[in-house]
């Protein structure tokens, strides 16, 4: 096998290796990504928070295009959360034209390969400009058949799930629903992510080990996978190797290991 070495001298499998590897018939339906670490990697290199956003931005389009060519159908990309409106307002309209500026560049591409183009999180509450670039480019994606490409963007776990309880709670009281016919699928089915499968991975990078309120009732079962890497320095090798990591997993769903391996052998 052929390896070579970057600045860090670390060895490093080539994309082609690892490609080879993964196995089809076991490919997460769903990946979730927590693309984080953007202003820790500016600031090691004496950089505004912002050329670490630009940057990432160029991982998401790495990792987009390893998702498609490796086969996988949905991916989920947490862009932006409730949380960040907290930071500098320099940043938070810098992101904001970023955003605009991405999808003005990709859309092209995404239309070109097929991408269906989604946002989730509270869309009402994005600048108006950024708003309708993100509309856009969902509606002129939206037959599209291939990759699912999420983006969340002003996206809250906790946020959706309340939206997810009033847009029922509408129902209840129009008299369309029966409050005792709600059960876990209806509460899928009423979350942004309706009709898509739940993420069967979910990847973090830059070493933080939290779920900073992403996707909470969609990764009850999801595989976890936390990397150093941060999110700028982060390309289809890093996302392969998720995947890998992924397929060693024996995922249980709360049975045993022995039912696990006789459901495998068809016992
Ligand atoms: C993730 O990188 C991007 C957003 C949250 C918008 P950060 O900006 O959080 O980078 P760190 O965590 O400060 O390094
Ligand atoms: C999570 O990253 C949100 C996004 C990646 C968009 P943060 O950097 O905002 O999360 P915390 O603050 O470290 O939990
Ligand atoms: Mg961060």
């Amino acid at each position: 096998m052929a390896f070579f070495r970057t600045e860090q001298t670390q060895l490093v499998e080539p994309a082609a290796s690892l490609r080879a590897q993964v196995d089809p018939s076991r490919l997460p339906a769903h990946v979730a990504i927590i693309m984080d670490g953007n202003g820790r990697w500016a600031r090691r290199r004496g950089l505004p928070r912002i050329a670490g956003h630009r940057r990432g931005a160029e991982s998401a389009r790495a990792v987009i295009t390893a998702a498609r060519t490796v086969g996988v159908g949905v991916l989920t990309l947490y862009a932006f959360s409730i949380e960040n409106w907290k930071r500098p307002k320099s940043e938070i309209d810098t992101l904001m034209s970023l955003l605009v500026e991405y999808l003005k560049k990709e859309e092209p591409g995404m239309r070109e390969n097929g991408i269906r183009f989604c946002a989730i999180g509270d869309l009402d509450l994005l600048p108006p400009g950024a708003r309708e670039t993100v509309q856009g480019v969902v509606s002129r994606t939206a037959g599209h058949s291939g990759l699912r490409l999420n983006l969340a963007l002003n996206y809250g776990g906790r946020d959706e799930i309340v939206r997810a309880v009033r847009r029922l709670g509408r129902e209840i009281a129009k008299g369309t629903l029966d409050p005792a016919s709600i059960d876990e699928t209806a509460i899928s089915r009423a979350l942004d992510t309706a009709g898509l499968p739940d993420p069967d991975l979910l990847i973090r990078t830059s070493g933080e080990k939290r779920i900073s309120n992403f996707l909470l009732w969609q990764t009850a079962y999801a595989e976890l996978h936390f990397t150093e890497t941060l999110w700028p320095d982060f390309r289809e090798e890093d996302f392969l190797k998720a995947i890998l990591d992924f397929q060693k997993r024996e995922r249980r769903f709360g049975l045993t290991g022995e039912q696990v391996r006789d459901q495998h052998n068809g016992r």
